[in-house]
């Protein structure tokens, strides 16, 4: 939800605006969709060429080939625009230097839907679930270190987040999770993959927690830009995300821990609600 209403006159600008500090820096940087940001002058096929396009973008607007199931020889549709996968490997010039040590999925979960006459949000539909189960099935050649850990990125949330009002979720709860009537199996999904460690969520803007549900991470990011609802004396805030390389005898080794926390936009940028989502249970030659 870079953009947020109709009153955008230009798509491209206001997004150009939501990403210049990374590209100012020389940051590579991923997108993916909300429900809002076709509400301009773009429309979400053309919203995710242009994001794909902009300097040091590395988001993708649909799988690349190499991520395509091999029998089908085929790029099959997928519905949505963002659905990627990067892979990411581990330090220049250690052991791991063409491995992949971490794994980031990112998913369009839709906009509007009208279901039997009912109008919902969108929802994780089976053919990206397909892809997520093909994309992790695929032995990773390039991989030395078994499964590396997975981070999943999209806007809605599922249903199940509903639960977590009822577990001791980090952070705050304070707005009804809306989301689609229809039940996707993203954590079943999540759950038989086995190395998706959290999930990062939007949409419901002034929840900013995390919570656990059958082993996966849940986590809101707490509205960031000021063009969409917030709530008064409630400061906009972003989320960190931190991955730490593990360090052997003499090389770096793989992701060793994934931290994460939020900044607010207050007056010393606080830090809060520190948290370790994932640490391994092995030791890199140690
Ligand atoms: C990684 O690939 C490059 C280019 O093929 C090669 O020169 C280098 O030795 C490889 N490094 C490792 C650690 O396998």
């Amino acid at each position: 939800d870079n953009i947020f209403g109709s009153s955008t006159t230009d798509a491209a600008e206001s997004l150009l605006q939501a990403i210049g500090p990374a590209i100012e820096y020389g940051i590579p940087w991923a997108a993916i969709l909300g429900n809002h940001d076709q509400e301009s002058t773009l429309d979400r096929q053309e919203l995710m060429t242009f994001l794909s396009l902009v300097d040091f973008s590395v988001s993708q607007i649909s799988p690349s080939v190499e991520d395509d199931d091999e029998d089908q020889g085929a790029l099959r549709l997928i519905d949505g625009f963002g659905n990627y996968r990067l892979r990411l490997h581990g330090a220049p010039g250690s052991v791991l230097s063409n491995s992949t040590v971490f794994d980031l999925l990112f998913l369009d979960s839709g906009d509007r839907e009208t279901v039997q006459g009912r109008r919902t949000y969108g929802w994780i539909k089976d053919s990206q679930l397909r892809w997520l189960q093909d994309t992790s099935k695929q032995g990773d050649n390039q991989s030395i270190t078994g499964n590396p850990p997975a981070l999943a990125f999209f806007h809605i949330p599922i249903p199940e987040v509903r639960d977590l009002w009822y577990t001791p979720f980090i952070g705050q709860f304070q707005e009804g999770v809306a989301c689609s009537v229809v039940q996707s199996r993203l954590l079943q999904t999540f759950v038989s993959m086995g190395n998706v460690k959290a999930a990062f969520i939007g949409h419901d803007h002034v929840n900013d927690f995390c919570g656990n549900l059958k082993g996966v991470w849940f986590c809101y990011g707490g509205g960031f830009g000021y063009h969409a609802y917030g709530r008064p004396n409630w400061h906009r805030r972003a989320r960190v995300i931190e991955a730490k390389l593990g360090k052997g005898r003499d090389t770096w080794t793989g992701v060793e821990r994934i931290k994460t926390w939020k900044r607010l936009d207050d007056e010393d940028l606080s830090k809060i609600d520190e948290q370790v989502l994932w640490e391994a249970s092995y030791t890199f030659f140690k």
